[in-house]
């Protein structure tokens, strides 16, 4: 069964609790920190998470956009995140593991995310160490709204192909331009989590837009 992930990064923060009421019939709530490094824009950040995670239920699942994000793994947990996904581009691999054995230690599910550019290869030693998420990034991470990048479609199916056989309970996302459409291509090639900001916040209709992209 596919997870819809919404993105609130589309959603109005004057209006953050009203945006994540509208959103109820979906899986999970996507949460994407930027800190104008790894990524050039900034978003939101511990103080934001703590407040949505006194006001909801749903799954936060939180997206690090972050150079060296090791120093906030702690910070998160303890905000309410239930999944900290973090950029394999972000730090060298040691420390990716160390960011990783941190979630474990405190409790929270753990996820690595790859640019468009990074192979799908580069995800086998974390899939051996064990993994709850791979989120690939079908846009260039940073903004919402861009189009969705159809080359990495053979890299989805690559790495389901990889999930099935080191680490078959590891969930495979898919984040960046994503809508009715690209869904089931997606779907197709072997994600299960689905992330979606201006194809549910943009439509008039945001129960049938969330039920669209479940194919
Ligand atoms: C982009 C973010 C995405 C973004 C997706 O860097 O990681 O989660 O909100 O937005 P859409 O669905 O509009 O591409
Ligand atoms: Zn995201």
């Amino acid at each position: 069964m596919v997870k819809i992930a919404p993105s609130i990064l589309s959603a109005d923060f004057c209006n953050l609790e009203r945006d994540i009421q509208r959103v109820s019939t979906a899986d999970w709530l996507h949460v994407d920190v930027m800190d104008g490094m790894f990524v050039p824009n900034i978003s939101i950040g511990v103080p934001v998470v703590q407040s949505i995670r006194a006001h909801t239920d749903m799954f936060l699942d939180t997206h690090l956009m972050v150079e060296k994000p090791g120093r906030y793994v702690e910070a998160f947990a303890k905000a309410g995140a239930d999944l900290l996904s973090i950029h394999l581009e972000a730090d060298m691999p040691p420390a990716i593991h160390a960011a990783l054995d941190q979630m474990e230690a405190l409790g929270v599910k753990k996820g690595i995310v790859l640019r468009p550019i990074t192979a799908a290869e580069a995800v086998v030693p974390y899939l051996e160490r064990g993994l709850d998420l791979i989120l690939v990034m079908t846009v260039e991470p940073g903004f919402g709204g861009q189009s969705f990048m159809a080359d990495q479609l053979p890299k989805i199916s690559a790495i389901r192909a990889l999930i099935d056989r080191h680490c078959p309970g590891c969930r495979l996302e898919v984040d960046g331009g994503v809508n009715a459409k690209t869904a089931k291509d997606c779907i197709a090639a072997g994600a299960d989590v689905l992330v979606a900001g201006s194809a549910i916040y943009g439509a008039a209709d945001i129960p049938a837009a969330i039920a669209a992209l479940r194919g």
